[in-house]
């Protein structure tokens, strides 16, 4: 069982923040930035802890995504039993956890933060991890942040962190999507150069009625010419 957070450094402000920062790309308003980033101090001081803890339950509730995690898990010849080990899962949950804190270092810089989570859900799609997967991770971290967080984790801490991890699981999302589709036109450009090179051009250029057959001097063989 995780510790709580001592105190919380944060108070009221003294006056209503605008809800809406200068930064037009801005996901959080001021006031959910500022709990985002004095919650995430305090799970800083725990970061292995909770990621570690992190994984455990999602390995528990989410058995079988255990799959995806190839260096984590290890199965036996006769698939009886699963070993897992310890030193690549802790490897795994700092991943997810350095992440999540560069995420929150980068809330003022969103469009790079995009492009980044864009990039990392890229990464995810050779994984083949899918987007619903990832959203099985929110109410985890959810429980996990309650945690440690006890009273601090307000409802109006616990919406900001929830509308974040929103923006970050939409953004890997945009990425697999893009890495998908990227796949998808290559594959299918692949076909159609297949099919292509195994046509005749001549046949090729009779089915375009617009060609016009030109051959250049390259192409023409002169020996046959003097003959
Ligand atoms: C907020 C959600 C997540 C974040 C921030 C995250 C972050 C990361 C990072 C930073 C890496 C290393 C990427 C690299 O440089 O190659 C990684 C690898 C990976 N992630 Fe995630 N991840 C998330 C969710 C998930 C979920 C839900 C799954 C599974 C269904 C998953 C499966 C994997 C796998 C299989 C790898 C490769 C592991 C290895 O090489 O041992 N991730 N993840």
């Amino acid at each position: 069982m995780m510790g709580c957070g001592l105190s919380f450094k944060s108070e009221k402000p003294k006056k209503k923040q605008k809800e809406v920062t200068s930064n037009t790309c801005a996901i959080l308003s001021d006031r959910q930035n500022l709990l985002v980033r004095e919650s995430w101090s305090i799970i800083q001081d725990e970061i292995l802890t909770i990621g570690v803890y992190i994984y455990y339950s999602f390995f528990q509730s989410e058995y079988d995504l255990r799959e995806y995690f190839s260096s984590i898990f290890q199965i036996n010849k006769e698939k009886t039993k699963m070993h897992m080990n310890q030193d690549k899962l802790e490897r795994h949950a700092m991943l997810l956890m350095e992440t999540l804190g560069f995420a929150v270092s980068k809330l003022d810089e969103i469009e790079d933060l995009r492009d980044f989570l864009n990039d990392l859900g890229g990464k995810h799609y050779w994984r083949k991890v899918k987007p619903y997967m990832i959203r099985r991770l929110w109410p985890i971290i959810d429980d996990s942040f309650r945690q440690v967080l006890c009273d601090v984790y307000t409802t109006e801490v616990r919406e900001a962190w929830q509308t974040f991890i929103e923006f970050i699981f939409d953004s890997m999302k945009e990425g697999i999507d893009a890495m998908s589709l990227a796949q998808t036109l290559s594959t299918e450009c692949q076909s159609i150069d297949d099919q292509n090179n195994d046509k005749p051009t001549l046949n090729h250029l009779e089915e375009n009625s617009d060609a016009e057959l030109t051959i250049s001097d390259e192409t023409v063989d002169t020996k046959l010419l003097n003959k």
